[in-house]
């Protein structure tokens, strides 16, 4: 390698003087110029010149023409050889120690994220990191403090808290992850019955999504949304499952417990930027499901954590509300416990369409065991009328249970087959967890 560099340099005069070599370039300067070289005078000034490739004499095509070029390009061959060995070798060592101090400065900063509360004066703010206290710390010379404003995400230094960058998604982390991009693989095939429910909630979210002018015509208002209630396991979140899966509008969901955040206004604030984000995102569906977590009647609230949810319930009241109108944001609430909502949250103008999921009727049940069994392997004595006539009340998540239930049993036996005692027994099992209270595979 090291004879390399040293054949190169003396190889790269002759290729800025044509047709020269390193002698005749040497007898250039001091005496008149030699025959050859002297017929094109090249002005050897500057890095251009070292940069053009030297003209060749024969301008026609010949062989010796094809040799002197060949080995001008033997000289550019090397030449990349060598600036490419030098890039290699040469700076290895600072490469390695740059490298490592960038390690260094990685392993040694994991960064927090926290809150501007309040910028004091060019170098200095005060910060909150949701840790809880807050701080009163520096702003490093590179953070763009054109951009920071109070309450804007940050970047901070993980020991010295110092705001080292800015987070430009002003989006909650949070909401974007309610944001449905996956639909459900439920439909509205896999829903037994509760023909009249879907076609409520259709006309009430849907439709208006789809159809506006339709109400226009008529000249009312389309509701704002609508509140599922009914036992539990009677398809409410089934439903919402299927309105997203066939939607093309933007599906958010969250549960109600989501809503209740820990510190100080974070649940009003989480609420607002839902509807911001749905907002934005529009035609939209926000469905929240299980919304006595937040909705419940407003009591004299005691605690701190109470308190919290009443503000974030009555964010979410004004949210509906709609100060700015929100015409393409339709909310679905669902919950089981509807008699312990809060009155202004369903007062008509809110939420003012109320679908109500009753526990399944014959026809109603005979259909869910149908969806439920269409993938399982039946053997011929298997009557479903027994169970889809029984006396016991059933909702759609006892069926699933019993049909899931006899389908373990004939496996736990090696059958290919479920047959019609697997069934009983597992309708038993249910019947009796059910009555009992027992938590399903408590006792086993
Ligand atoms: N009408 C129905 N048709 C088919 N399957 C049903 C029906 N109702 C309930 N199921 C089955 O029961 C399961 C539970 O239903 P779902 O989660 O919708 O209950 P829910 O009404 O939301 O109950 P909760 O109030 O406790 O949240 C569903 O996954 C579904 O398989
Ligand atoms: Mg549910």
């Amino acid at each position: 390698m090291g004879q390399g560099p040293s054949g190169h340099r003396s190889g790269l005069p002759g290729d800025r003087k044509p047709d020269g070599g390193d002698k005749k370039d040497k007898k250039f300067e001091p005496a008149a110029p030699p025959a050859r070289v002297g017929r094109k005078q090249r002005k050897q000034k500057g890095p251009e010149a070292a940069a053009r490739l030297p003209t060749v004499t024969p301008l026609t095509k010949c062989k010796l023409r094809l040799l002197k070029l060949e080995r001008i390009k033997d000289y550019l061959l090397m030449e990349e050889e060598f600036v490419a060995n030098q890039e290699r070798l040469k700076p290895q060592e600072e490469k390695a120690e740059e490298d490592r101090s960038k390690v260094d400065d990685l392993r040694g900063s994991p960064m927090s994220v926290g809150n501007l509360e309040e910028l004091i004066d060019e170098n200095h703010a005060i910060v909150s990191s949701s840790v809880g206290p807050e701080y009163y710390v520096g702003i490093l010379s590179f953070v763009d403090k054109d951009q920071l404003e109070p309450g804007c995400a940050i970047l901070m230094h993980n020991k010295v808290l110092s705001v080292v960058g800015l987070l430009q998604d002003e989006v909650d982390p949070m909401v974007s992850v309610m944001k449905v991009e996956k639909a459900p693989l439920e439909s509205y095939a896999d829903i037994g019955g509760l023909d009249a429910q879907i076609q409520e909630i259709k006309e009430a979210v849907e439709l208006p999504l789809t159809h506006p002018e339709l109400y226009e015509d008529i000249g009312i208002k389309p509701p704002k949304g609508v509140i599922l209630y009914g036992e539990p396991g009677t398809g409410k979140t089934l439903l919402a499952k299927a309105v997203a899966n066939s939607t093309s509008a933007t599906f958010l969901r969250v549960v109600g417990s989501e809503l209740i955040q820990k510190y100080l206004g974070d649940g009003p604030k989480l609420v607002r930027e839902l509807f911001r984000v749905a907002d934005d995102l529009s035609p939209s569906i926000v469905f929240i499901d299980e919304i006595d977590a937040v909705g419940t009647k407003r009591y004299d609230a005691h605690s701190g954590g109470e308190r919290e949810i009443q503000r974030t319930m009555l964010e979410l009241l004004n949210q509906l509300d709609g100060f700015d109108s929100r015409g393409d944001v339709k909310v679905i609430l669902a919950t089981n416990r509807i008699e312990s909502l809060d009155p202004a949250l369903l007062r008509p103008g809110r939420i003012d369409r109320k679908i109500e999921f009753p526990l399944p009727d014959i026809k109603t049940r005979r259909r869910i065991f149908q969806i439920h069994t269409s993938r399982m392997t039946l053997a011929d004595d298997v009557n479903l009328e027994e169970f889809v006539m029984t006396k016991d009340e059933f909702s759609g998540a006892d069926i699933k249970a019993i049909c899931t239930e006899a389908g373990l049993l004939a496996l736990r036996e090696r059958r290919m087959k479920v047959t019609h005692g697997d069934f009983k027994k597992a309708k038993e099992k249910v019947m009796f967890k059910k009555k009992e209270g027992v938590p399903e595979g408590l006792y086993m």
